[in-house]
This record gives structure tokens, sequence and C-alpha cells, in this order.
């Protein structure tokens, strides 16, 4: 929102840009988005987007409220400005609104269709809800009462309602949607973007959706969401399911978080906007081949979206049933429960694989490892990859090091989609990307500093990997005075040695956006940086002990040391 008004550069999942209340050269004003918060760092100016409605369009609070509502759900300011809706699409949202309040007086005053949504176990409240309605049998339904002039027709064809005649002399459009039951796709202020139309009983396509224009993106929408948010409540996750009957039928069984994609597969765009939203997804399938295929599908692209935090399920509902249908015979109760036992992604990924070779044999485990590493290649790095190399080499029957090291032996793991360094590997990598790794989640997610303990942060004294000072003086800082903003750790670090660095960190790590996640992740790295440390200090008191025999301090810190490296090795792979 704020992006619309001043030109943002992306800081992590920041913001920053020059102050729009005070005139400077460099920028001091940052923006978090998923707080609502700016904050200047030059004049003080700061305050919730609320506020910044009122200060900075003069907006009264009644209209900044007004604003703020129409917005929320909207994507934060994209990357590279723009942004913002069209302004010339407004008429073309406005023709929506009323060809969908016609579709639906015409559902009412048909009774053919009005037969078909009763049969199809639709309450009307329900239709009322979804804004369910009816596209007349006719050519010119929609034609003749929305398209007078020639404006009108060319908005109507711009939103995929009318269709020109091909042939001929080109005159003349005809009605998209004719004899269907219409199935308003809205945004997420509960605009009308598109329809999906089912036509009654039998014909083909059995569902017809509007092509994609200005206001319809189909890889990126979710039908349902706008119903799901406005279900009241707090959304803790959502159910994808492939059919807008699905959707509309478990909203009405009391499962309001119901969304499906439109008759595509599950695009990452998809997730990241359910991930917006709740922590927990679970994708549900019918138990056909069909559904499997989806589902496998899905799994494909959720993978560059999992980690830690993150929950991301699979069920596969019994055969011959869809979600419509099963909500149908069996209720919400048991339904809910379903969904409660999916399968998790990691599960999910061990079924499908080990059921394509025969895992008793070596080379069945073999094929098993080589299918696995492009899919494993997909995850970000982190601490959910490194559970799920460590889920997989048990499946394999290898330690996990002895499965990296073999994918890395033959092709490398791809690079995950930030280009990160995976955790393990840079213990040789060597270039204190560990420290990198620690510092990045600390610069953005300040208030983790709290969960390092007296005794974990004394384990990392003798670290000496390159960083580890700034590392130890971060932390001990935050600490000591905690802070909750990137900004604002980036502004009392601004002329400490190290502080530039931490800036740039920053900028560079965008795919930061879970705290909790951010936590473990930190907890991770710098067990990691601990075990290092006293790798090298094994080896150096090794070393020591070739050429002359240790002091009795020495031979004791060796033995400590070894017994330490055991436990830690000896741990159980968390799940
Ligand atoms: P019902 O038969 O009304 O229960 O439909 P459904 O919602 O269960 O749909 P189905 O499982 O048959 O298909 C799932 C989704 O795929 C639909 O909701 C549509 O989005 C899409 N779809 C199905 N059939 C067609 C078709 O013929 N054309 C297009 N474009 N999409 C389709
Ligand atoms: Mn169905």
């Amino acid at each position: 929102m704020v992006g619309s008004r001043v030109q943002l550069t992306k800081a992590g999942r920041e913001y920053k840009a020059c102050c729009p209340f005070h005139s400077e050269k460099t920028a001091s004003f940052w923006v978090s988005p998923e707080k609502q918060f700016y904050h200047c760092f030059g004049c003080g100016a700061h305050g919730t987007a609320l506020r910044f409605l009122m200060e900075y369009d003069h907006m009264s609070f009644p209209e900044a409220i007004e604003d703020l509502a129409g917005r929320l759900g909207l994507t934060v300011p994209h990357e590279g400005g723009g942004g913002g809706p069209d302004p010339q699409n407004a008429p073309l949202y406005e023709l929506m609104g009323r060809v969908t309040q016609f579709y639906a007086q015409t559902l009412a005053a048909t009774a053919r269709a009005g037969q078909y949504v009763a049969q199809r176990g639709l309450t009307a409240e329900t239709m009322q809800r979804f804004a369910l309605g009816y596209a007349p049998d006719a050519w010119d339904a929609v034609l003749s009462r929305f398209g007078a002039r020639e404006t009108d027709r060319r908005a109507l064809a711009a939103t995929g309602l009318i269709i020109e005649r091909s042939g001929g002399r080109g005159e003349g459009h005809y009605d998209r949607f004719r004899d269907r039951i219409m199935f308003p796709i809205r945004d997420s202020r509960g605009r009308t973007i598109a329809f999906g139309g089912r036509v009654l009983d039998r014909g083909e396509p059995k569902y017809l959706n509007s092509p994609e224009t200005a206001l319809f993106h189909k890889g990126h929408e979710l039908y349902g969401l706008y119903e799901s948010r406005l279900a009241g409540g707090t959304l803790k996750r959502l159910v994808v399911v492939e059919g807008y009957m699905d959707v509309v039928r478990l909203h009405q069984a009391g499962i309001t978080y119901a969304v499906a994609t439109l008759g595509t597969s599950t695009t990452p765009d998809h997730l990241k906007r359910i991930f917006r939203l709740v922590r927990e997804v679970v994708f549900a399938f019918d138990g056909d081949r069909a559904g499997r295929g989806a589902a496998w599908r899905a799994l494909q692209h959720a993978l560059p979206e999992a980690r830690e935090g993150r929950e991301i399920r699979f069920l596969f509902l019994p055969e011959g049933h869809d979600p419509d249908s099963l909500v149908g015979a069996e209720g919400r109760a048991a339904f809910e429960q379903r969904l409660d036992g999916a399968l998790p992604l990691s599960e999910y990924l061990v079924r499908e694989l080990s059921a394509e070779v025969d895992i008793a044999h070596a080379d069945g485990r073999a094929r098993l490892a080589e299918a696995a590493r492009p899919l494993i290649g997909k995850v970000p790095a982190g601490v959910y990859r490194e559970l799920l190399i460590a889920r997989m080499a048990e499946v394999v029957g290898l330690p996990a090091e002895r499965l990296e090291a073999l994918w890395q032996d033959g092709m490398a793991l791809p690079p995950p989609a930030a280009a990160r360094a995976p955790l393990r590997p840079q213990h040789s990598a060597g270039r204190g990307s560990l420290v990198r790794q620690a510092l990045a989640r600390l610069v953005r997610f300040p208030g983790i500093a709290g969960t390092i303990t007296d005794a974990e942060r004394a384990e990392l004294q003798n670290c000496t990997e390159a960083g580890a000072e700034l590392l130890r003086g971060l932390l001990d800082d935050l600490r000591a005075r905690p802070l909750q903003i990137a900004a604002q750790v980036i502004e009392r670090w601004r002329d400490r040695p190290g502080g530039e660095h931490l800036g740039r960190l920053l900028e560079r790590e965008a795919v930061l956006d879970d705290e909790a996640a951010a936590a473990v992740e930190l907890q991770a790295a710098l067990g990691k940086l601990v075990d290092l440390g006293v790798d090298q200090r094994l080896r150096a008191l090794e070393t020591q002990s070739r050429s002359r025999s240790l002091s009795e301090q020495e031979l004791k810190e060796f033995q400590m040391l070894t017994s330490r490296k055991a436990i830690r090795n000896g741990k159980p792979v968390r799940r």
C-alpha cells in the first residue's frame, strides 16, 4: 500500500525508501508489509498502515479504514514498482458486478436451473454466499442487456463474457455462457473477476471458464478464497480441492476453508498466496488415477514452498468419491477427521517414490535415491530439507551424510530456489556460510535472539569461522537489548563494525518469511558451528599429540570433546 505512494526498494522482507515526511538523500524510511508498519529513522515518523494513509494521503480515519479494508489481502508492493490496480479496469469490475447480479436473478427466476441446484443439495443460503447464478439459454442474454453501445460491447469482450463471431464479416458477438450454472470467481476484495459455468445436465464441456483477461489470471486465483476469508473466525488451514462444486458443498457443510484451483494444477503462486494466510494446507484429491496424477503435480509445485513451520499434507479420497460426494455422505466431522489424518508431504514423497522401485534390493534403493534427488533439490535449504534428506536416507538405508555425498558425487543437487547454500555442505565450502545463515536470520527476525540460551551462546565462544565475531556481537547485543524488526537492527548497527555487512545480508536474503522457521534454522546453524569448532579443536589436539604428549588439561579437554561429539552424533533424528 505504502508502495503505491513512495518509491520502495526491497530489503529482505521489508522495503526502504527516502522518507516521504521529510527531505533526505539516503533511505531511512522502512516499511514492513507483514506488520503493516512503517518507520523513519530520520525524522521518527512511524506507525501503522492506517496512520500512513492519514498522514500521507490526508485521509480521515474512516476513509483510511475503508481504503485499507479494500486492500487487505492484496499482494504487498511488487518488486520493480508498478503494482496497484489499473484504474482502466474499474469499469470492467463494475460490469462484472452487474452481470453477477443478473445471473443470480435469473437463477431465482428459472425453475429448471433452480431444480438443478436444489438437486445438487445446495441451500438458498449457500447460493447467496457464493453468488451463484444462471446464464440463460440464449445467444444474446448478456449482450443485449449490457452491450447497447460499442464501448459496452468492448468492455464485455474484454471480460470474456461475449465472444466475437469468427468468419463471415467478423460482425457481431454472442454470449460465452449459455444455459449454465454460474460460479462467480471473486478476488480478495469480493469483486467478480471471472466465471465458471457448469452445464445443467450433460453436455460439453462440463465446465466453461472465463478466459484470461485483464482481471483474471487463472494460475493465480483460487476459487473460494474470498468466501473462506469471509466465513469469519481465524483461518488456520486451507484445503485445496479440484472442483467448484467441492468448494461450495464443503463450505455448506461447515468446512469454510475450502478453495479450488481453476482447472489448473496448483502453482507455486497459489501456494504463496495460501501461505500468506495460513500455515497449513491440505490437498484433497479424488482417489482415482487422475486425482493421483494431480496430487503428484501439486507435490512438485509445493516443494519450493516447503519449509519449517509450514504444513503441507495430502488427502486421498476413497475411490469413486470427490469431496462433494464424500462430505455429503459422511458429514463434516468425519471429513475433518480425514483432513486431520492426511499424509504429510514427506511421507507422500516416500510412499510414491518407493512404490516405483523394489526397496528390498540395493539397486532398487539406489534408484529411489536417484529419483529423490531432483525433488529434494527443489526444497529450499534449511532444517526442513535436512529432515527430508534424513527421512530419505532412512528409507534408502544409508546415513544422511552418505546419501548426500552420493548425490554430490553424481550430479550435484540443483541449487535451491533462492540459490542459497544448503546447510550441510558448507563445512567444506568453508566460506563461513553457516555464520552467514545465522546472521541473516538474526537480522531478519531479531526477536529470535531470545531463543538462544546462555549455554548455547557460551559454546560459540571458541568458534573461529569467518564472521564469528560479528555473530557473537550481534547475538549478545540482541539478547541484551532485544529488537523486533530488521530495520531497527540495521539502524542500531549503522555505524558499528559489520553494520554495513548486515544491511547487505538483509537485502540479499529475500527468502526468509517465517519467524518460527528462522528460529529453528538459527539453532541448527549455531549447533553446526559448535560441532565444527569441536572438530577443529579435536584435530588440533590430535596433531599436537603427534609431536608432544598432551598436558593433563589437554587430555581432559580431548575426552570431553570426544564424548560430546559422540552424544551429538548419536542424537536421534528428529522427525
Ligand atoms: P460436478 O460434476 O458438478 O460435481 O463437478 P466437480 O466440481 O466435481 O468437477 P470435476 O471433478 O468434474 O472437475 C474438477 C474441476 O475441473 C472443475 O471444477 C473445473 O474447474 C474443471 N473442469 C472439469 N471439467 C471441465 C471441462 O470440461 N472444461 C474445463 N475447462 N474445466 C473442467
Ligand atoms: Mn463433483
